[in-house]
């Protein structure tokens, strides 16, 4: 491990900064493998271990609203908030892409809007990419973003900010009609320079279908197998909601059971005052002294884990 400044935390020279992974690299994952590994990050210790775990991208996702600060939707997320958590992912990723979402409304009302907005967060955020909801209608919106050399990430299909013109978080693209506008959204935005494209709780043949219709790589929550990546959001991923099993985002560890009983022993130990041991103290002071101990700052802070020298 190494800590925020890159000091390594052992006796060895801090390890060198791997190669970002780059939206070239992303692309050319369509055509050479392996399917691109992406997750949610919402804070920098976070992205600093799924980074270390070698995701390819990590998406600071308007989804912060619900996982993050409680609400029922994404839509009250500002684009402040966006960049706020942006900056402490960017900090974490050491190799990881860092794509950040505009959030409800940062980019809806015109293609001017978005590239303003597109800008505050690559100014702001410290991102490396953007992601917008939306099919053929916001074209326009990705063409001006792209031109000003701003890299998009496209989302189709569960479009959360309109969960109320959907009538709820449900699988979209059922029926020929839908079916095939999904696929003429995916085609627009492909054309209008997005380099990859969530597909998010569609039918896995309609994935299929669609990323093969397309040029860029494919990106599926809930779309099956046969895109050319995957997304889920980290507390999903990681097993934090023990009551909360969505049926596409399977859990690859328990980490919620963990927390809960990792808690339990610690009130426990608070309470039966067997934490902190002795292990878990500074030295004793000795006996009251009038003058300040000898032993510069300094020396007091090397006792101190370099995470916390920061703050
Ligand atoms: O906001 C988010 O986390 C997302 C992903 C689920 C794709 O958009």
């Amino acid at each position: 491990m190494y800590g925020p400044k890159g000091q390594s935390s052992g006796a060895g020279r801090p390890p060198a900064a791997p190669k970002k992974v780059t939206v070239p690299d992303i692309r050319a994952r369509k055509a050479n493998g392996p399917p691109i590994a992406m997750v949610t990050a919402y804070d920098f210790t976070m992205a600093r271990l799924l980074d270390e775990g070698g995701a390819d991208m990590l998406l600071v996702g308007d989804s912060l609203g619900m996982v993050v600060q409680g609400h029922p939707t994404t839509l009250p997320v500002t684009v402040e908030e966006i960049c706020y958590h942006g900056r402490a992912v960017a900090r974490g990723a050491r190799r990881a892409h860092v794509v950040g979402d505009m959030p409800f409304m940062s980019f809806q009302v015109s293609p001017m809007q978005a590239l303003e907005n597109a800008g505050r967060l690559m100014k702001d955020g410290a991102f490396e990419s953007v992601k917008l909801e939306g099919g053929e209608e916001i074209a326009e919106h990705v063409r001006r973003i792209v031109a000003a050399g701003i890299p998009v990430c496209a989302h189709i299909g569960l479009t959360p900010q309109s969960v109320h013109a959907m009538g709820g978080f449900k699988v979209q693209g059922k029926g020929e009609e839908n079916a095939a506008r999904l696929v003429r959204d995916a085609q627009a935005l492909d054309e209008a320079g997005a380099y990859a494209i969530v597909l998010e709780a569609i039918p896995p043949d309609l994935a299929e279908e669609i990323t093969a219709a397309v040029s860029v790589p494919t990106i599926g929550i809930g779309a099956g197998a046969g895109c050319d990546g995957q997304v889920l959001v980290c507390y999903d991923m990681l097993g934090m909601y023990p009551d909360l099993r969505p049926r596409f985002a399977k859990r690859f560890a328990e980490v919620g059971e963990q927390i809960m009983a990792a808690t339990r022993a610690y009130v426990d130990e608070v309470q039966a005052r067997t934490f902190p041991g002795a292990e878990h103290s500074f030295k004793p002071n000795g006996p009251r002294r009038i003058t300040p101990p000898a032993e510069p700052a300094a020396a007091v802070l090397e006792e101190i884990p370099p995470h916390w020298q920061t703050h």
